[in-house]
């Protein structure tokens, strides 16, 4: 399948669905503390989602079965909401969302320390959020794909952290994961070109130690192989004649 680009109609359904994640995040932000449940977190997310004429996108998408990914501390992505597992102060927490609006996704992911945190954990959380717009400003089009990949990894190596390897971001439209895959680090080769009207999924997963992760018994959570922390930033956005637009903000 070749990359889909997307006509007016479907830009503008993509920028609500993009707004709709955004509040999201706002919302959750907002009530996010220590003694909160992540199941609790999934269900105001939920709840809001659907009050918003969505559905979130990752329930049942492969079997997945919550509404957004919570993921504390060293785990990367994919946590399972649970009744069972409390936040608390000092934790760096990454939250993961997706939300279908008339047929399309919008996807973003944000990391938030709770409470005091230590200093290598703002750096962590900082470094992954600008290596995220570096690398855009490499997305225009008539640029190759594969230089935002690498911008990336070298600002995140540059500070003293890791990119995960092993999971990648992705375009999006009618599919949350659609053509291409975006590694977050310098592949073989420059990638397809970037042409107006691609969607994309940019989101760098950095840890604080050793890139390598691995997966847990419940099948989806992924977590540093070494214990380190990790941090996830992600948006949606849209390629335009000279730069982007960021469909997951308010
Ligand atoms: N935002 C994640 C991604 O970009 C969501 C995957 S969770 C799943 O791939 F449940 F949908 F798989
Ligand atoms: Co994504």
């Amino acid at each position: 399948m070749a990359i889909l680009i997307k006509n007016n109609q479907e830009i503008e359904l993509m920028r609500e669905a993009g707004k709709i994640v955004a509040l999201t995040h706002q919302l959750i932000e907002q009530k996010i503390r220590a003694g909160m449940t992540t199941l609790e977190l999934d269900q105001i997310a939920e709840e809001f989602i659907r009050s918003k004429n969505s559905e979130p996108s990752f329930k049942g998408y492969n079997g997945y079965p919550a509404s957004i990914c919570v993921s504390i501390n060293s785990e990367v992505v994919h946590g399972i909401p649970s009744k069972h597992r409390r936040i608390v102060e000092g934790d760096i927490v990454s939250i993961d969302i997706g939300a279908m609006y008339k047929g399309y996704h919008g996807d973003a992911a944000r990391t938030h320390g709770v409470g005091r945190i230590s200093d290598e954990a703002k750096h962590l959380i900082k470094i992954t959020e600008e290596s995220f717009y570096e690398g855009i400003k490499m997305a225009k089009a008539g640029n190759h794909l594969h230089q935002i990949s690498e911008t990336i990894q070298s600002y995140v190596e540059h500070n003293g952290c890791s990119v995960v390897r092993d999971l990648v971001g992705h375009g999006i439209g009618k599919d949350i994961h659609e053509e291409p895959q975006i590694p977050n680090y310098k592949p073989i080769g420059r990638g397809p070109k970037l042409q107006m009207g691609m969607v994309l999924a940019i989101e760098p997963m950095v840890n604080a130690g050793r890139y390598e992760v691995r997966v847990l018994e419940d099948d989806w959570t992924v977590v540093t192989l070494d214990k380190s922390l990790s941090a996830h930033y992600e948006n949606t956005i849209l390629i335009t004649e000279d730069g982007y637009e960021l469909l997951t903000v308010v």
